[in-house]
């Protein structure tokens, strides 16, 4: 992604992370659902406790930091383009006592500077700002820094065998007809975001990048047509 493109894809989030949150707060896309799967997911790990986590795209990391403060964590690492997202996520970690490195800078470039390896890795609504050949590559790079036994939960929007066009038809009347706690400029926000820097991928060829790339893939059960969560599991040593 050009360095421009990077600044704006993420401007929405830095000018305007109250926007967000009130789609946080009222479930617009389903991060209360995700959540809950997600601490099911984390309980089935417990024999890698203390865990080692990598958050790709942290945001403010207030969901995956409240999620996380019942279990022992050894270290929590996240990535974010954003210095405004990352200073509320300080906030949020140390809040909730949990030992954590924060790096500023693009996710997929950061994952070649660190030689750690990580019990679980976590996504959730950053990687469809990448392109179909850097979701790919990233994927790749998420298999080699998961632990045997490990766990990389993404949670993303996805297109169910619509182009692209059509996805983003549907979504944008999806926002206009039901996210009414927001203004309109607010909305108007949103969808200009959507419409420059979102890339979704087909949900089904993803599943394949992700198997090709060795990772063992569950669909979570959401009745949602836009909003998923994958389940990518590393099988153990
Ligand atoms: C919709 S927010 C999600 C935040 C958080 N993960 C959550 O689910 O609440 C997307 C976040 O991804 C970040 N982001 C987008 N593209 C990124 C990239 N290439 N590298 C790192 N962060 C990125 C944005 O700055 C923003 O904080």
């Amino acid at each position: 992604m050009p360095q421009t493109m990077v600044q704006s894809a993420t401007q929405l989030f830095t000018d305007n992370w109250k926007i967000y949150q009130k789609i946080i707060n009222q479930n617009y896309m389903l991060h209360r659902e995700f959540a809950a799967k997600g601490n099911t997911a984390f309980k089935k790990l417990k024999s890698l406790e203390p865990f080692n986590v990598l958050d790709l795209g942290c945001g403010d990391a207030q969901l995956i930091s409240e999620q996380l403060s019942v279990f022992e964590i050894d270290s929590y690492i996240g990535y974010d383009l954003s210095a405004t997202a990352l200073a509320l996520a300080s906030k949020n970690l140390e809040s909730n006592n949990i030992a954590y490195e924060l790096c500023q800078g693009a996710m997929e470039m950061l994952l070649d500077t660190t030689t750690s390896s990580f019990d679980i890795i976590h996504s959730s609504f950053a990687i469809h700002h990448l392109g179909d050949s850097g979701k790919k590559t990233f994927l790749k790079k998420c298999f080699q820094k998961l632990s045997p036994g490990g766990l990389f939960i993404i949670i993303d929007v996805f297109r169910d065998a619509v182009s692209l066009e059509t996805y983003k038809r549907d979504y944008i009347s999806r926002i206009r007809s039901h996210w009414n706690y927001l203004p309109d400029n607010e909305k108007d926000m949103i969808i200009d975001h959507i419409l420059r820097y979102d890339y979704p991928a087909d949900i089904s060829i993803f599943k394949l990048w992700a198997k090709e790339a060795g990772f063992t893939v569950t669909t979570a059960t959401v009745k949602d047509s836009f909003h998923k969560m994958l389940l990518l599991s590393k099988a153990a040593n």
